[in-house]
């Protein structure tokens, strides 16, 4: 008895070190204060502020017209309020079969913004209430991290057009990086605040 417990101990307490320094290297990546000038996170090799889609049909139904918005961007009330509207969806019909409808939405809710514990997608949740907006681009989140953007930079300007483009600014967007340090608006450049 005795002596399984002591040749246990140096195991038990590797085990304890790996799992208690994974755990805070992951609360640094995911952190998100919102006025984050770097910060230890910066310092890892990827950041990730929403983790990106990574479902081949969501990718590829609703990636055909625009980004494939990551899933955690949105609460699963959302996206269960897009996916049941696809008919008319922001003026296109992009309705699909209905196994394929019932296989995005149970991916998309599974990983929605209340669902989700990665990187800004539980600040979006607590943001937003009970709030179900099919827009990101509508919500104040999304309007207090963009309100210093002039519109003529977005909707007069053949490269972006929409807000809803954030690949355009956003160079790491495919990557889930959206760092403020890391945007550039086309034909403006980088962005500095
Ligand atoms: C036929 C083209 C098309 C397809 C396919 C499509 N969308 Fe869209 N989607 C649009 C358009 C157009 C907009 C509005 C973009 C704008 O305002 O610039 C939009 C906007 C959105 C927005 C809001 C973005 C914001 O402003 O925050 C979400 C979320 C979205 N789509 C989800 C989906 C999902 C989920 C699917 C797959 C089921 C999908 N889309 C497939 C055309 C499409
Ligand atoms: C016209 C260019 C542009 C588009 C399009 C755009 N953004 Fe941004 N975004 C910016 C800029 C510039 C900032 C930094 C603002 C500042 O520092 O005042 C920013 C900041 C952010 C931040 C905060 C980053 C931080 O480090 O605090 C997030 C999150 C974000 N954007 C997500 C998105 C998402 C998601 C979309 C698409 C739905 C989007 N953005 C579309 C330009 C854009």
């Amino acid at each position: 008895m005795n002596k399984i417990r002591i040749t246990n101990i140096p195991l038990i307490l590797f085990l304890t070190l790996t799992a208690a320094l994974s755990l805070s290297l992951q609360a640094c990546a995911y952190e998100d204060d919102d006025d984050d000038e770097g910060g230890f996170s910066r310092l890892l090799p990827v950041r990730v502020d929403f983790r990106p889609a990574d479902d081949p049909q969501y990718l590829e139904e609703c990636g055909a017209c625009h980004l494939a918005y990551p899933p955690g961007m949105l609460p699963a009330a959302s996206w269960h309020r897009i996916m049941a509207g696809l008919d008319d969806h922001f003026g296109e019909n992009a309705e699909l079969d209905a196994q394929t409808t019932r296989h995005i939405t149970d991916y998309l809710t599974a990983n929605a913004a209340d669902r989700s514990p990665i990187g800004r997608a539980p600040h979006v949740a607590r943001s937003l209430g009970v709030d179900a907006p099919l827009r990101f681009t509508e919500t104040r989140y999304f309007l207090r991290k963009h309100h210093e953007i002039p519109p003529r930079l977005v909707l007069d300007n053949p490269d972006v057009g929409s807000f809803s483009r954030c690949e355009a600014c956003h160079v790491g967007a495919e990557r889930g990086n959206y760092d403020e340090h890391q945007v550039r608006i086309p034909g403006v450049g980088r962005w500095d605040d």
